[in-house]
């Protein structure tokens, strides 16, 4: 990454390595012209209201300590408390969690909730720890970023690498630290301790909202519509249910397994049983097997990467055949890919509009958890459908309005929400 010419950069980041920091910046740039008198607050957003370190000292169950690097930045805090996931990963840098704290932001200014955006992460390799140790690095992290966060201040949630689980020690942690059980500091948490009904399908039934609200925009009917998706887990997996029970055809999915297809449509509620059973997809009856290759380039209405980052680049978006592609996974398509999928007339809705079903039924859960009163699941998933067709209209609405990409459509919401706010409370002291 070159330097960076419009503005300083802090010192303790490399100029010439940003990581996935430079990409948030260039996004950044990319909306600034579409920002007007906001834009004198723009550098708001090139710099994390607040970056900690932390060193987490355990002892190991063969009776040495070890030492991990914890991290906890919260990006922006003009619209609410901070609020983002907590991941557990070998290979997390600050760049990486300024980043991934600085799209949370953005998602939760797109989809309207009354949050900012903030993200935590443990460098550890978690399949190298036994359950004991992996707990014991969960509350000394949260003990150290303790005076941070807070369900008035910053709320993390599960991430890669972290689960339910993860989430209930961080709440007793922190409610033994502060003396008072206080479930609204975590979301992701069990239900049986504060959790939300409905939080586990969440991301994947606003995927399947947008994507059935993009559909009728095109003007393609879900009833037969082909759908193709990568990944099968708790996004890709309650996706392909969804558009199944509505009447789509899910000809292919992909997982870490392979890749099964059927062009007259798979079934769905079959193909979740067999993943079940023998860890993935592969082999599943009556379907064929396809090549990676084969796979991107299916002609099909709607194509759902919900597995990883990078996935559609510049290597495979020239073969894309999908009218729409709707972004479950966080990052899924490249700049490059991005810019050719366009070009080739192929609507993109984006990540932080897509994807944002999971920290909606988040800030229900915290709302929950605040009044001490929980809602039925059928209450959660109605008002999860209410806010992502208001978030897909009105970021639609912009793109058309601009003549931009959704992606751009949804920074500019975002950041136009993120700056009014900034203006309005104005610079303390
Ligand atoms: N779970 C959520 O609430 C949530 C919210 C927002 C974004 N996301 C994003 O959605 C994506 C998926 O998350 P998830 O919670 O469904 O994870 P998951 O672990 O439940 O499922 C991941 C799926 O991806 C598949 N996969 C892994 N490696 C693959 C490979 N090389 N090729 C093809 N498939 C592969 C796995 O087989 C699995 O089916 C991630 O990018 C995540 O950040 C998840």
């Amino acid at each position: 990454m070159s330097e960076h010419p419009t503005h300083a950069l802090p010192s303790y980041l490399n100029a010439h390595e940003l990581g996935p920091w430079g990409i948030y910046l260039e996004q950044v740039e990319r909306v600034t012209p579409y920002l007007g008198k906001l834009a004198r607050w723009v550098e708001t957003l090139k710099r994390p209201k607040r970056s900690l370190i932390v060193d987490i000292p355990i002892e190991l169950d063969n009776g040495t300590i070890a030492h991990f690097e914890g991290y906890r930045v919260q990006h922006n805090t003009s619209r609410g408390p901070g609020k983002g996931g907590v991941r557990f990963h070998q290979d997390v840098t600050l760049s990486e969690v300024m980043a991934l704290s600085a799209w949370m932001s953005v998602k939760s200014a797109a989809v309207n909730l009354p949050f900012g955006g903030a993200k935590g992460g443990v460098r550890i390799d978690p399949r190298h720890y036994t359950r004991g140790e992996l707990e014991r690095v969960t509350r000394r992290y949260t003990s150290e970023i303790g005076a941070i966060i807070g369900p008035n201040k910053d709320i993390p949630a599960p991430d890669v690498n972290t689960n339910a689980q993860t989430m209930a020690w961080m709440m007793d942690t922190y409610s033994m630290n502060e003396g008072a059980t206080t479930t609204g500091v975590v979301t992701g948490k069990p239900v049986s301790l504060g959790g939300s009904l409905g939080r586990v399908e969440a991301t994947g039934r606003g995927v399947f909202v947008v994507g059935r609200e993009a559909a009728h925009d095109a003007g393609i009917p879900l009833e037969g519509a082909r759908i193709v998706i990568q990944g099968f887990g708790n996004v890709g997996g309650t996706a392909a249910r969804l558009f199944y029970e509505a009447g789509a055809k899910v000809i292919a999915i992909q997982d870490h397994t392979g890749c099964v297809h059927n062009g007259a449509g798979l079934d769905v509620l079959a193909l979740l049983k067999h993943a079940e059973e023998h860890g993935g997809i592969a082999g599943a009856p009556n379907t064929e097997n396809l090549s990676a290759a084969e796979f991107w380039s299916l002609e099909t209405e709607l194509l759902i990467p919900a597995a990883l980052e990078g996935q559609l680049n510049k290597d495979n978006a020239n073969s894309v055949r999908a009218k729409i592609v709707i972004e479950g996974a966080n990052g899924p398509t490249t700049p490059e890919a991005d810019d050719i999928l366009t070009s080739n007339g192929t609507l993109i809705v984006p990540d932080v509009l897509a994807n944002a079903g999971g920290v909606t039924v988040s800030y229900f859960e915290w709302v929950q958890d605040f009044s001490s009163f929980y809602w039925s699941e059928q209450e959660i998933n109605h008002r999860l459908e209410t806010m992502m067709i208001a978030a897909y209209a009105s970021v639609s609405a912009v793109a058309k309005e601009h003549q931009v990409s959704q992606r751009t459509a949804a920074f500019i919401t975002a950041c136009t929400r993120i700056l009014e706010a900034r203006e309005v409370r104005g610079l303390y002291p």
